[in-house]
């Protein structure tokens, strides 16, 4: 696709962004519980810097990974230098509006993963978690091993004073599920029994790419991240009546599960049509809202019980689902 005559690879100014008449969304819902931007986000949200500058709660980027993919207007094959540029640039573009106890996450895969990690830890960003977005299908391959992960990078300004809502999140632990350990019945974490915080590495039912007749699936979009997996971040990283910005809104998967879960959501997206198409899904809601919460994540049979301990473990998680479920209510 030839690169549409834009402002890629350039440094944007505030005065040049305002003139642009950024402040005005191109898109709301009544409430102003939504509002989404058409445009280069680095432009957008210097714009936005007089009103939001610090009043961020959370970012999630799902930034376009410089490989040729054809999302309608961006052209995503970059000279390598330029792209790592751009990169930065929308990172700081971001960090502007984040606020003190704010959270970032970039989802990433390996080939610009480090630069990342470095540019955060150099604008004094503290790593939390370094998550892994597993998949099964990835693209098939010989030459070298097949990809099945993302990077999913958590990064708050400070790691010890940040949202974090592990109750929303909690799952089923295999010493529950598969390994019947009495421990896990009686700890003293915080947690309900039989329950844990999920692990690092993110996978399993509702988790996978979104592809085919899923039926989270959006038209064109090739792109399109899962509703699980925005679930688990706004829930963990957000309060209710927070602020959530998506840079790269895509399909908007984030504006989709932010206004599920009553935050309040903006949006920036280079794509007209694509904007609209994301809109149109907010407004919609999601579709598998909930039903990968409080799932086992576990990878092995069941094995070393009887039907006696088994039924008892599996009352026990029930329980602690119900109890965890109605504490987010
Ligand atoms: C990887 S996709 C995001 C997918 C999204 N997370 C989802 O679940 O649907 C990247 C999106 O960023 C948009 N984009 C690329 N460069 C942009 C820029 N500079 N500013 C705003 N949006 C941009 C592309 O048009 C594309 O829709």
């Amino acid at each position: 696709m030839p690169a549409k005559k834009s402002v890629q690879g350039k440094k944007i100014g505030v005065a040049r962004a305002k003139r642009a008449g950024a402040l005005t969304p191109n898109h709301q819902l009544d409430d102003g519980g939504v509002r989404v931007w058409i445009g280069d986000c680095r432009e957008k949200l210097a714009a936005l810097k007089p009103e939001l500058a610090g009043k961020v709660d959370l970012v999630f980027a799902d930034p376009p990974f410089n490989w040729n993919r054809a999302y309608d207007e961006w052209h995503d094959k970059m000279p390598r230098e330029d792209f790592v540029k751009f990169t930065y640039e929308w990172i700081d573009a971001c960090l502007e509006l984040l606020s003190g106890r704010g959270s970032f996450w970039i989802n990433i895969p390996d080939d610009t993963c480090a630069e990342i990690v470095m540019h955060m830890k150099a604008r004094k960003m503290e790593m939390v978690n370094w998550c892994i977005w597993h998949y099964r299908f990835g693209q098939n391959t010989t030459s070298r091993f097949v990809n099945s992960k993302v990077h999913a990078l958590y990064f708050a300004r400070d790691a010890k004073d940040r949202t974090w809502n592990p109750m929303e999140i909690v799952e089923p632990s295999d010493r529950a599920t598969t390994y019947f350990d009495p421990r896990t019945t009686s700890k003293k974490d915080g947690m309900p029994p039989g329950m844990r915080v999920p692990l690092d590495v993110w996978y399993g039912a509702y988790w996978g790419r979104v592809q085919g007749n899923n039926k989270e699936r959006r038209g064109y979009h090739d792109n399109q991240l899962p509703e699980a997996y925005l679930e688990r971040v706004i829930l963990a990283t957000s309060n209710p009546g927070d602020l959530v910005l998506d840079p790269f809104l895509g399909s908007g998967t984030t504006g989709v599960m932010a206004r599920a879960y009553g935050r309040r959501f903006i949006g920036t997206e280079f794509s007209a049509a694509n904007a609209e198409s994301a809109m149109a899904r907010i407004k919609g809601g999601p579709v598998h809202k909930g039903m990968a919460l409080k799932k086992s994540s576990a990878i092995f049979e069941a094995r070393g019980a009887g039907k006696a301990t088994k039924a008892k473990f599996a009352q026990v998680v029930a329980g602690a689902a119900s109890g965890a479920e109605s504490d987010s209510d």
